[in-house]
């Protein structure tokens, strides 16, 4: 008698024992099946946390030194990254959507006597919440940079059509080159495909990291108030330098004969200085550029009794002075600091531009501390 012959001795045994067999084969399968996406969930999580773990490292060995080691921005360097603004939180959303739903409840002819008091104390709740998270985000306006907001989307504000993952990633392959019109550095090209220096899948590996900051409906306006840097919105030069609009140029005595012909109006000059222009990225931190405030004061106390300054202008006049240092920022250096003022600002202004900026500046007469 052969081994098979003891184990299974009759044909019926087989066939069960097979049977058994396949079913518990069946069973295995099934089982790895049903918890399969789970375990490539896993598998990809475990993959995103390596990717965002190497991306840490190539961001503080790449970025931080303009960026920030928090990613929130260096004042006159580069915006903030780690913002609600790039994220595209907004702090009124919640109260918003309810207030339009409740105004559409009140449209409705339907809607009971009884049921539209209700509304309108809740409408004049929401107002208050509202305003109160309004008058929280009003000191926001003391961080350099561009952010309102009623218009809380960095992307939408760029009318960009795509993801934010396709947005960080293509900025990093391309960098902004323009971008030195308006920072005292431009953002360069990183990723080797656009002539930098890293490879494709270690810029998946920074664009993982930065995503990583996303707190979704969590962001607070702390997390705004820790930004040192909004982005600043460049000025068009398609709006501004265009064939019947003339620019002030860098002929700084034809400039000083022609300004008087301008009334200075000094809430736009603040407006284009803290906005439009980005003068206020740099002249924010003594430590980039001299303070705005005070500007008029050491013009008239110290700059134009220097001889070197004297030298240079066309009239020994605070407005001469500032004329010439805005159109020709690196002929005079303001000591310490070096050559890094935007020095394109005569191709981009226009005669009442520059008559609002000094009227503006020409008001930063508090005494020097
Ligand atoms: C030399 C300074 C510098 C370094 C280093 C630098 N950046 Fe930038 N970055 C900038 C500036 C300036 C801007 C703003 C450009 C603009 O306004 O168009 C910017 C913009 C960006 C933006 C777009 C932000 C926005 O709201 O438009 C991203 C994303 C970004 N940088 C990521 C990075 C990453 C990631 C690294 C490291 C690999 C890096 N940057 C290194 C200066 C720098
Ligand atoms: C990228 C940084 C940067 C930007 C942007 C910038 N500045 Fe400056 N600015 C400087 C630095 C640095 C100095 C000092 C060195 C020098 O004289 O160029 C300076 C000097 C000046 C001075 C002379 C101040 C003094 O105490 O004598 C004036 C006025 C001035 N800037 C106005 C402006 C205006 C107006 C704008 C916007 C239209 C502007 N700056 C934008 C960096 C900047």
């Amino acid at each position: 008698m052969n081994l098979q012959g003891l184990i299974f001795q009759k044909i019926e045994h087989r066939i069960i024992a097979g049977t058994v067999a396949f079913l518990a084969m069946m069973a295995i399968i099934g089982w790895i099946a049903i918890n399969e996406p789970g375990r490539m969930a896993s598998f990809e999580q475990q993959y995103l946390a390596r990717s965002i773990e190497r991306g840490a490292g190539l961001f503080a060995s790449n970025c931080t030194e303009c960026h920030g080691t928090d990613g929130r921005g260096i004042v006159g360097r580069a915006p903030g990254l780690n913002s609600p603004y790039l994220f595209g939180h907004d702090f009124y959303g919640a109260i918003d959507r309810e207030t339009s739903n409740l105004e559409a409840e009140l449209n409705n002819p339907n809607t009971t006597e009884e049921r539209r008091t209700e509304i309108q104390t809740r409408l004049t709740e929401l107002q208050t919440e509202r305003a109160a998270i309004g008058q929280r985000l009003a000191t926001v306006s003391t961080i350099p940079g561009y952010y309102d907001p009623e218009s809380p989307s960095r992307l939408t504000n760029l009318a960009w059509g795509s993801t934010l993952y396709n947005f960080v990633y293509t900025t990093l392959v391309h960098g902004r080159p323009a971008s030195s019109s308006y920072w005292g550095q431009p953002m360069a090209a990183w990723i080797q495909t656009g002539g930098g220096p890293l490879r494709p899948d270690e810029g998946q590996d920074i664009v993982n990291y930065i995503l990583n900051w996303d707190k979704g409906e969590d962001w607070t306006v702390e997390d705004l108030l820790a930004v040192n840097q909004f982005p600043i919105r460049p000025v068009d030069p398609a709006t501004v330098v265009s064939g019947d609009v003339e620019t002030v140029g860098t002929d700084v005595a034809a400039i000083v004969a022609e300004l008087p012909s301008f009334q200075g109006d000094p809430q736009n000059g603040m407006t284009l200085y803290q906005g439009a222009l980005g003068c206020l990225g740099c002249h924010a931190n003594a430590q980039i550029a001299p303070l705005t405030d005070g500007t008029w004061t050491r013009v008239q106390e110290v700059r134009l009794q220097d001889p070197a300054v004297q030298a240079l202008l066309p009239e020994q006049t605070g407005e001469a002075y500032l004329a010439f240092s805005i159109v020709l920022p690196h002929d005079y250096l303001v000591p310490p600091y070096g050559p890094v003022m935007t020095a394109t600002f005569g191709a981009q202004l226009t005669y009442q531009d520059l008559a609002d900026l000094i009227a503006y500046l020409r008001s930063q007469d508090q005494p020097i501390q």
